[in-house]
């Protein structure tokens, strides 16, 4: 184990209360860290995990260091991390983690890099830093790698992209697309905690505002359906006609961002593509709106034009509120300097969402330990056996019990005729 580097450790206890809250929201996770400890599958593997440095992702390396792993964590975005419980996970855990809270570019970059220094046989990723550094300037550590998992959307764009100019160089498990991944983490997860973002920030009442969603993915029908729940009149603007279609009947009104700049109170970018509010849109903006992003990178909504139109001057009026005043009697209010405002001003998703990607994401490892070397260098669907496994787990844990087919069931669905 390489050497950590983290905020101040004398945090540790904070941390190791924050873990343990967290641990007993992960059932699931849990009792896949009770059978790594008995199995040791991950025996002597290097594994290397860029993700954000929180109280979940602290029983997810704990769990792949009790299945035998040789971990290390650091941060995917220096905003979220938690320096308590990075200070616990070196501290009580023996982890290696390379993250503090606030860290400029330039650290983020050397986090990284330590970690590829490691000469990772597995990596995590949450928007394929790790797997874009070793493709770029470690060509020589790629037959190393038995694969890697991917956390988000956008790091899958990222890799899909490699693979497609026949640049991937390992197999991928697309832990994002996985079915209990997405339900809890991109719908239940995203759209509650962007909402508790956006209300810790700002402490605004949505009963009665106009809250405009800017993308109906999986994430944006989450963050339009809680929008809707606690009280708002909620437009939806999207460029995918079936999915404009779906928010249409789900209730909501669908329009052009050009049109909805003039109506909302609160906006949320939430597209993964950049660009997504411009100049267009703030010079119709209502006094007082409100903008955040729910997407992966801060480039959904135009900052380099938010300060040309702020002619008026940009102060910070709250921690993550910053004002732009638009020098005619309208000020918008960016939320999180435009960055992921769930994990930026809130605290992410709630443990018992990331039980679920974190159990997907440990049982990718042990597929990608026992398997990797038979995949194609490719991204692939986690398993279904994998999916399956996890709703399973999840459904014990809740003491949920189901029906199973019977034996001629199974022979009819099985029958052509
Ligand atoms: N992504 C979103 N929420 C998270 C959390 N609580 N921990 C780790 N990654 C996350």
């Amino acid at each position: 184990m390489g050497s950590s580097r983290v905020a101040d450790t004398g945090l540790a206890a904070d941390g190791q209360a924050r873990i343990e809250w967290a641990d007993a929201q992960m059932p699931v996770l849990r009792s896949i860290r009770v059978r790594f400890a008995s199995e040791r599958p991950l025996a002597g593997v290097r594994v290397a995990a860029c993700l954000h440095v929180t109280a979940e992702t602290a029983n997810l390396m704990r769990a792949l260091a009790d299945g035998g792993a040789d971990v290390a964590l650091c941060a995917a975005n220096p905003l979220s991390t938690r320096d308590e419980v990075a200070a616990a996970l070196t501290h009580h855990h023996g982890i290696e983690v390379h993250a503090v809270r606030g860290e400029d570019g330039a650290a983020y970059a050397a986090n990284v890099t330590a970690l590829v220094d490691g000469r990772p046989q597995v990596t995590l990723d949450d928007g394929a830093d790790l797997l874009s550094v070793l493709h770029d300037s470690r060509p020589s550590q790629l037959s190393e790698l038995l694969g890697g998992t991917e956390e988000t959307t956008t790091g899958l764009l990222r890799l899909r992209a490699l693979e497609a100019e026949g640049r991937l160089a390992c197999p991928v498990l697309a832990v994002n697309e996985a079915r209990t991944e997405r339900l809890f983490n991109d719908h239940y997860g995203t759209g509650q905690s962007t909402l508790d973002g956006i209300l810790r920030a700002t402490n605004l009442l949505l009963a009665g505002r106009t809250f405009v969603v800017l993308g109906y993915g999986w994430t944006g029908k989450g963050v339009a359906l809680r929008a809707r729940g606690a009280g708002a009149q909620v437009i939806v603007c999207e460029v995918d006609p079936m999915r404009a279609l779906e928010a249409r009947m789900e209730g909501f009104e669908v329009m052009p961002a050009r049109e909805a700049a003039s109506r909302g109170d609160v906006f949320v970018t939430v597209t993964g593509s950049r660009d997504v509010l411009t100049g267009v849109h703030f010079e119709r903006m209502k006094d007082g709106a409100v903008l955040a992003n729910a997407g992966h990178f801060d480039i959904e909504i135009d900052l380099e034009a938010l300060r040309a139109a702020a002619t008026g001057g940009v102060r910070e009026v709250l921690p993550f509120v910053e004002q732009y005043d638009l020098g005619d009697e309208r000020r918008l209010n960016l939320l999180a300097s435009g960055r992921v405002v769930n994990l930026a001003a809130g605290e992410g998703h709630p443990a018992a969402v990331m039980d679920m990607s974190f159990a997907n994401q440990a049982l990718a490892v042990e597929h990608l330990v026992r398997h990797g070397a038979e995949l194609a260098a490719a991204v692939h669907p986690v398993p279904e056996t994998i999916d399956r496994e996890v709703a399973r787990l999840k459904l014990a844990s809740l003491g949920v019990e189901i029906d199973s087919l019977t034996e001629a069931q199974r022979d009819y669905l099985r029958s052509w005729s």
